[in-house]
């Protein structure tokens, strides 16, 4: 019998991230360099108070390579980021007329840049996609690796693809008009990384909210702030290059999931109060100190290293009260994450600052992660 051999090389062509004050100028060049002559059409998928503050320039630059621009405004928040919303989105890239060699430009923060990315990776099989992430938990973390996605009612992020955008682009002068709240959750995340990415990046991300916390515009717009970006981004990218699909039969240290630190119980806590009290970034911090909480617990983490991590929570600003909300609904929500594997949650704990230890959920008894959360939330 003729027998076949076919090879598939399932990686993703490689792609920049460009950082630096202004950017978003640069846009049409960054668009145009990656998508080609043939490219005709670009559609912006944005928010309105996203798409008033910086929509003009985006469109300006675009227009001046020759591209015909489009835009539609989803709405604000992580309500919008469903089925609903993404059916319309679709609707748009139909009407707007876009072809095989045409993009998408996602502008915006996580929620933008997740439903923008997921349609353009299912409109005609996956058109380009390129991401002009305008939040600094987007700008280090969402915008790279390709994670795209909407919610279900039943959860967040449960219906998605794998779609790596063809560049992005980061204007870190948006972060200057970013909300105060949306600093503290995207500094959460950046302690997030730090934590399970290496002592180098966790102490240079917490000398960097040190020094923002008496000069605020260092977190907002400086060059150390472009460095403490591309640092961590360099990070995700080389997490991504060895895990782009977060492998199932992956749980060591250098695995995408390490990404999830501060994730089980952040999305519980967000579910928990119907997505209304916490950004996803503050939900996130309060999940990393239980982690760091059930990982002392455990004999993993030594307290000398939870203390360090409690600190550079601390320092991401103030978290909105969690004292009053209900510790066994949240059990029950992380028992019934529908995120498990072979029907425990996994777990991203800590060996130390700067390395993370994946562990099944069948090793934590139930009394010790409700004092861990008790220790935490009160
Ligand atoms: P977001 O997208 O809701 O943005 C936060 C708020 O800031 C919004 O009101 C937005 O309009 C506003 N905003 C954005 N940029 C602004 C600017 N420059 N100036 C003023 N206002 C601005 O929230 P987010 O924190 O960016 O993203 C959270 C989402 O990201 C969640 O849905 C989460 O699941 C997702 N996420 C995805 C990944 C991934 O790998 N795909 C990783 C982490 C988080
Ligand atoms: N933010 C988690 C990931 O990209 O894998």
């Amino acid at each position: 019998m003729q027998q076949f051999r076919v090879t598939v090389r399932p990686q993703a062509p490689e792609y920049e991230i460009k950082i630096g004050p202004g950017h978003l100028r640069r846009l049409g060049n960054e668009a145009r360099r990656c998508l080609g002559r043939t490219a005709r059409r670009v559609a912006i998928i944005s928010n309105p108070q996203v798409f008033e503050l910086y929509g003009a320039r985006a469109i300006e630059s675009l227009r001046a390579k020759d591209f015909l621009v489009s835009a539609w405004l989803m709405g604000d928040g992580e309500r919008f980021k469903s089925i609903r919303v993404l059916n319309q989105a679709l609707a748009f890239l139909s009407k707007a007329g876009l072809e095989r060699n045409d993009a998408v430009v996602a502008l915006g923060g996580g929620v933008v840049g997740d439903l923008a990315g997921f349609a353009a990776a299912i409109y005609l099989r996956g058109i380009a996609l390129i991401q002009v992430p305008t939040t600094l938990l987007a700008q280090i973390d969402s915008s790279v690796g390709g994670k795209t996605g909407v919610n279900l009612a039943s959860g967040k992020n449960l219906v998605g693809a794998f779609h790596q955008p063809r560049v992005v682009v980061i204007d870190t002068e948006t972060l200057l008009t970013l909300p105060a709240r949306e600093v503290t959750a995207g500094r959460c995340e950046l302690v997030k990384q730090g934590a399970v990415g290496s002592r180098k990046l966790f102490d240079l991300t917490v000398s960097s909210l040190r020094k923002s916390n008496s000069d605020h515009r260092v977190i907002r717009s400086s060059p150390q702030l472009e460095q403490l970006i591309a640092a961590h981004c360099a990070f995700k990218a080389s997490i991504v290059a060895g895990d782009e699909r977060e492998a199932l039969d992956r749980a060591d240290h250098r695995s995408r999931r390490i990404l999830n630190f501060g994730h089980t119980v952040g999305h519980a806590l967000e579910a928990v109060t119907g997505y209304r009290r916490f950004r996803h970034g503050e939900a996130v911090g309060y999940g990393m100190l239980v982690a760091g909480e059930l990982s002392k617990t455990l004999g993993l983490l030594e307290v000398s290293e939870l203390e360090l991590l409690r600190e550079a929570v601390q320092l991401c600003g103030s978290l909105p009260a969690a004292g009053d909300l209900d510790q066994r609904e949240i059990v029950d929500l992380i028992r019934h994450d529908k995120k498990r594997l072979d029907g425990y949650v996994q777990w991203v704990l800590l060996e130390r600052v700067g390395r993370a230890r994946i562990v099944s959920g069948r090793e934590i008894k139930p009394r010790e992660l409700r004092a861990s959360l008790r220790i935490v939330l009160q």
